[in-house]
């Protein structure tokens, strides 16, 4: 996730295409970029898999395989694990760099980021479908970022001195925790990549990283640019690979000390049950949301629109911050739904290098089926399908821009969450009443509200339970902002100061001061 102001800069707003062409952006009708690594990436070398085995990896615009990927199961997580625990050993070259080389080597690797995102963001958005402007402008800058924020952090992080009872000095110290096992989803590949190594590597662990299935490409390339930044080989191990082999293997691993991911609510489960009968590994979750977007009578009607439809339709609606039960007040409610209707049948949909391409395809053939499956259930339970609401009649995953209205609580379009384009809209009367109902959930990831009173902004921010809440604002992230769930939505925080607790283990220290003073 990350931010959906999608405010393209304003000369890309203008002339998309020609700022396209001055990038030198290889786009329309589909570019043809060169892929150069599909193999499975352990001490800084590219090996096929122990089994042999390959999977293909698509383009969701089309359907086509774009190529194959080596795939990595349970034997390539145990060469990789004992490949990141010797460069994690007492003594080696990582466990002995000062802090602010670390710190230098994350400078570098955001450095190698820029200098080839334009490539990055075509590849990303070849094997994932996001529309290719936003990935370069949101996704893009954003990793950069993230490195940078993390690369200052390396020599930063520090304990505390401690004026315990009796003649002792006690001292404290955030020690990196080991190997740590990170798994990635496919809605934002190279984001959710950054979010987990930046702290990881700033804290001087070592990492075993499975991509997504759907989306292994990016991560892959972003290995070489860790070999070229010149970290140690074992830092980073990148295992392209699905998630019951691969990602099982490294949640149960009795050689991983930490797992993060980010995912579906079900897979954390499993993560979190593997963890503690293996060996007890930390765990930090970012899962599934259903977030309520708040808009009262009095908000700035245009700009409620707009947020509300962009923090729905956002990446092809696959978000974990989704907006995705929009409660509006009752005076404006009928207005609210005419207007989004008509803006969401504006939304572009279409080839994602096409620079006035708004909006692409769901990731994966299931994704698409599993969206149209939610559609259909909210028509079977009542609701009203305004706009949208099946596959348009092209090749590639898409699913039209989808608008209901009468949308009750108890419906599954309200509950579950749909990580596709579909706007549930719903009607409230008092603030009692809304903040009531959009607790009735057990995820707690995002919440937003739109309005001209502070008190009531500030009533609604502090009653929501939730890890973020917007005021007037939809998905403004950045990586100095902590982000995580309440509830069923996670466990932990990713990014700001607070997500390098998530990479350490303190340790305390006390020695006995002898009382003599000679
Ligand atoms: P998923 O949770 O299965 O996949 C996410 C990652 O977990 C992938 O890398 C996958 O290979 C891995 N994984 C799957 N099973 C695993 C296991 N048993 N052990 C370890 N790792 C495993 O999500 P999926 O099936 O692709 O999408 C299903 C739904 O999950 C979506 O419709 C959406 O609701 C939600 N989702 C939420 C995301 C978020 O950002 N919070 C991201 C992706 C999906
Ligand atoms: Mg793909």
């Amino acid at each position: 996730m990350t931010s959906s102001e999608v405010e393209l800069p304003g000369e890309v707003k203008n002339d998309p295409a020609a700022l396209m062409a001055s990038l030198h952006l290889m786009p329309s009708p589909v570019p043809n970029p060169e892929i150069k690594y599909t193999k499975i990436f352990i001490n800084n070398e590219w090996h096929d898999s122990v089994s042999g085995k390959v999977f293909p990896t698509y383009n969701p615009a089309t359907g086509e395989k774009i190529c194959d990927v080596q795939e990595a199961d349970k034997a390539d997580v145990d060469k990789a694990v004992q490949a990141a625990r010797s460069a994690f050993s007492l003594g080696s070259v990582w466990r002995k760099m000062d802090a602010s080389e670390r710190g230098k080597l994350l400078f570098k690797l955001a450095d190698l980021v820029e200098r080839d995102s334009a490539y990055l963001a075509t590849l990303e958005s070849l094997d994932s479908g996001k529309p290719f402007l936003p990935c370069f402008f949101v996704d893009l800058q954003g990793i950069i970022k993230t490195f940078r924020y993390y690369a200052g952090w390396a020599d930063k992080i520090h304990g505390s001195t401690i004026p315990i009872d009796g003649e002792f000095f006690t001292l404290t110290r955030h020690e990196p925790i080991g190997v740590c096992g990170q798994i990635i989803p496919w809605n934002f590949p190279l984001v959710m990549t950054a979010w987990k190594l930046g702290p990881a590597l700033s804290c001087g662990n070592t990492v075993v990283l499975k991509p997504a299935e759907q989306t292994p490409l990016t991560c892959l390339y972003l290995g070489a640019l860790i070999k070229e930044a010149g970290f140690p080989p074992g830092v980073v191990n990148i295992l392209p690979g699905y998630g019951p082999t691969a990602g099982a293997a490294i949640s149960s691993h009795m050689g991983i000390d930490k797992v993060a991911f980010t995912g579906s609510t079900e897979v954390g489960k499993l993560i979190q049950e593997a963890a503690g009968k293996s060996n007890l590994k930390r765990v930090t979750l970012e899962l599934g949301g259903k977030s309520p977007n708040i808009i009262f009578a009095d908000a700035d009607f245009e700009l409620a629109l707009e947020q509300a439809h962009q923090g729905v339709f956002f990446n092809n609606g696959q978000c974990c911050t989704a907006g995705s039960r929009i409660f509006v007040e009752e005076p404006i409610y009928d207005e609210f739904v005419r207007r989004s209707v008509e803006r969401a049948q504006r939304r572009k949909v279409g080839n994602p290098f096409d620079p006035t391409t708004e909006h692409g395809p769901q990731v994966s053939e299931e994704q698409q089926r599993r969206v149209l499956e939610l559609i259909q259930s909210g028509i079977t339970e009542g609701a009203k399908l305004e706009c949208g609401g099946k596959a348009p009649a092209t090749k590639g995953f898409f699913v039209e821009p989808t608008v209901f209205s009468n949308v009750k609580d108890h419906m599954r379009i309200a509950k579950e969450e749909i990580f596709g384009p579909v706007q549930q809209i719903m009607k409230f009367k008092t603030i009692e009443e809304v903040i009531e109902r959009a607790n009735n959930t057990e995820y707690g990831l995002a919440a937003a509200v739109f309005t001209r009173d502070i008190s009531k902004a500030m009533t609604i921010s502090a009653a929501v339970q939730a890890g973020t809440v917007w005021i007037n604002c939809y998905n403004a992230m950045s990586c100095q902002c902590p982000f995580g769930g309440f509830k069923m939505s996670g466990n932990g925080r990713e990014l700001g100061e607070i997500g390098l607790k998530e990479y350490t283990e303190l340790k305390t220290i006390t020695m006995k001061m002898s009382g003599k003073t000679s």
